[in-house]
């Protein structure tokens, strides 16, 4: 099959709207000719092309492929700087965890200026047919490592990554932040007007990231506006008051609704905070894991108090970190009491912008083939211990095979972070109002003919969860779906009725079911 892609602005959703009714009859059929090639100048003398242009596009419409066709009219409509097509650099398709701005630098459109999105809605019916055969895959910050889900070898990219305006609200009680803008920039951004917004997880750390989470909920439940695009093209905004439904189902629904582009999120009460960062010996695991866990059973229900706690197989990290100015807080007395091989950053006060950058800076960054994959159980030390001693050798034996790199990361779930949610009005999640732990593991590895091989350890490592926490009676079902891979089906965990009230949601907002049917790939509903 012949690779073809282009990579357009979020404006070019408007375009992606209501597929036609030949859905499913693939991207790459030949696009219908000659009757087209006038459609195609009528259309073009209204945009004020040259008539040599004209003739040049025309020509190569009549031999065009719908995605090329879909790629050429992006680029007529909205200029050809704005628009980038094949053959481009392969490995921006490629490039799906950690991507420096820079390499998308052609890439020049600013979305949603009035310009193009106007040129888009006056499209003719035929110039948009061809558009709206064509899969396409979003990416925002472009984080999933899952192939495909925010890249597509033969179809539409819609790069969100040049949204990254940050902007605080006149009284600071929220922030507005596009969805290109990486959580590093909104912390430094917010930072001279003292305020902070409960963030995702840095993008390289895959811990950390829930840091204030126990006392405030999670990311998704300090929203309070959503701004997204529907299929149809119509922007809309989903909150408590409009569209709540749409609000409540983008709280862990993932890709299904929409587009979004514009978060609001609420500040929260913490500026100053304290915090210290550790590293201990692989060889201390097991003691690190008790530690961990006297802190989780006992000082965690201090919701001010949380822990960063990240394995590898050279060291383990572990960040302290206080919602408020302190001096080494007793609930952290049992890290205390285990000396570690070094005392990285000491007991010190600072900005919770720059703990998140700390912690950011202490984690390795590589451009290696990634996976991730996640599962959770309730809190018990005999479990983890044994898991972590099922994963070592297996960890080990890999890396001396392959190269590959792989963490193993616990993150506390205190019950207070869930009842935030529900306090918050609620999510599609379906978590148990109960303490647990949400388990992940990082895999950074370099060759594509290892990725069987790979990906088998982390497999075999969440069936082992699986095994001894059922066995045990400490089974949790959920997996969060930011750790998830590509196999696991995260939405499947959250319960009958939420995922009958998502796929309800979905069908009244997106009645054509263009975000499962067009889109690459995803935690889709219809996956389920
Ligand atoms: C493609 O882009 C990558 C990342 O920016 C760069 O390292 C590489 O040299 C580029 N390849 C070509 C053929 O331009
Ligand atoms: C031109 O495009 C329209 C869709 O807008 C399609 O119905 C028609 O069949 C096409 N013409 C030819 C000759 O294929
Ligand atoms: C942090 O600030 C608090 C309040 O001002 C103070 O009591 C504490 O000693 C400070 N901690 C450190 C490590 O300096
Ligand atoms: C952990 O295992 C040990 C021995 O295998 C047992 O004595 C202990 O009761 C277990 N603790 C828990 C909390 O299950
Ligand atoms: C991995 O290699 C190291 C160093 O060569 C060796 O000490 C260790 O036993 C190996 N581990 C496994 C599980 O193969
Ligand atoms: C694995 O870690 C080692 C040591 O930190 C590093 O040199 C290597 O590049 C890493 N490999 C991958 C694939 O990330
Ligand atoms: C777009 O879809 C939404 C949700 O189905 C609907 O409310 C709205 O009227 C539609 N807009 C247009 C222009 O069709």
């Amino acid at each position: 099959m012949k690779s073809f892609y282009c990579i357009v602005g979020a404006v070019f959703t408007v375009a992606t709207g209501v597929a036609a009714g030949t859905l499913g009859a693939g991207n790459t059929n030949i696009w219908p000719r000659a009757d087209n090639v006038t459609a195609f100048s009528n259309f073009a003398k209204t945009l004020g092309l040259s008539d040599a242009d004209i003739k040049t596009l025309g020509d190569k419409h009549a031999k065009a492929t719908a995605t090329e066709l879909a790629c050429m009219t992006a680029q007529c409509s909205l200029g050809i700087t704005q628009v980038d097509t094949t053959p481009v650099n392969s490995t921006i398709v490629d490039e799906n965890w950690y991507m420096e701005s820079s390499s998308l630098a052609i890439i020049r459109l600013m979305f949603f200026d009035t310009g193009p999105r106007r040129v888009l809605n006056n499209l003719p019916a035929s110039f948009c047919q061809p558009i709206r055969q064509v899969s396409f895959a979003v990416r925002s910050g472009g984080h999933s490592p899952n192939p495909g889900w925010s890249s597509i070898q033969n179809g539409i990219l819609i790069s969100m990554e040049k949204l990254t305006a940050i902007t605080l609200s006149s009284d600071k009680s929220f922030a507005s932040v596009g969805p290109g803008a990486r959580w590093g920039a909104v912390y430094t951004a917010l930072d001279p007007d003292k305020a902070v917004v409960i963030g995702g997880r840095l993008p390289q750390v895959g811990v950390a990231g829930l840091i204030l989470g126990g006392e405030f909920g999670l990311a998704a439940d300090n929203v309070k506006n959503f701004e997204l695009v529907l299929s149809n093209g119509t922007v809309v905004d989903a909150n408590a008051e409009q569209n709540s439904d749409l609000f409540w189902a983008l709280k862990g629904g993932g890709p299904n609704f929409g587009i979004v582009t514009r978060y609001d999120l609420y500040t929260v009460p913490v500026y100053e905070v304290w915090g210290q960062i550790m590293i201990y010996a692989p060889s201390q695991a097991l003691d690190v894991l008790k530690a961990f866990d006297e802190w989780q059973l006992d000082g965690a229900s201090d919701v001010k108090s949380s822990i960063a706690l990240d394995i590898s197989l050279d060291s383990i990290t572990i960040g302290l970190v206080y919602a408020e100015p302190a001096d080494l807080p007793s609930v952290f007395a049992p890290f205390y009491n285990l000396p570690p091989l070094e005392i990285a950053v000491p007991n010190f006060n600072t900005t919770f912008s720059a703990v998140n950058a700390i912690l950011g800076a202490s984690f390795p960054t590589t451009q290696a083939r990634h996976d991730y994959r996640g599962c959770s159980s309730k809190i018990n030390t005999n479990l983890t211990q044994d898991v972590y001693k099922f994963w070592l050798p297996k960890a080990q034996a890999l890396h001396n095979a392959t190269g590959a790199n792989q963490t193993f990361a616990l993150q506390h779930i205190g019950s207070n972070l869930v009842q935030q949610g529900i306090d918050k009005g609620g999510n599609a999640l379906g978590l148990s109002v109960e303490d647990q732990q949400w388990w992940t593991t990082i895999v950074d590895w370099d060759s594509e003919s290892d990725d069987d091989q790979v990906r088998a350890v982390s497999i075999e490592t969440t069936a082992q969860w699986k095994k001894l926490s059922e066995e045990r009676g400490l089974d949790i079902p959920f997996i969060y779906m930011n750790d998830a891979s590509r196999d696991q089906d995260p939405i499947a965990q959250y319960g009958t009725d939420n995922i009958n009230k998502l796929k309800q949601v979905a069908s009244k907002y997106d009645p054509k079911q263009v975000f499962q049917k067009l889109q690459n790939d995803g935690f889709l509903l219809s996956r389920i």
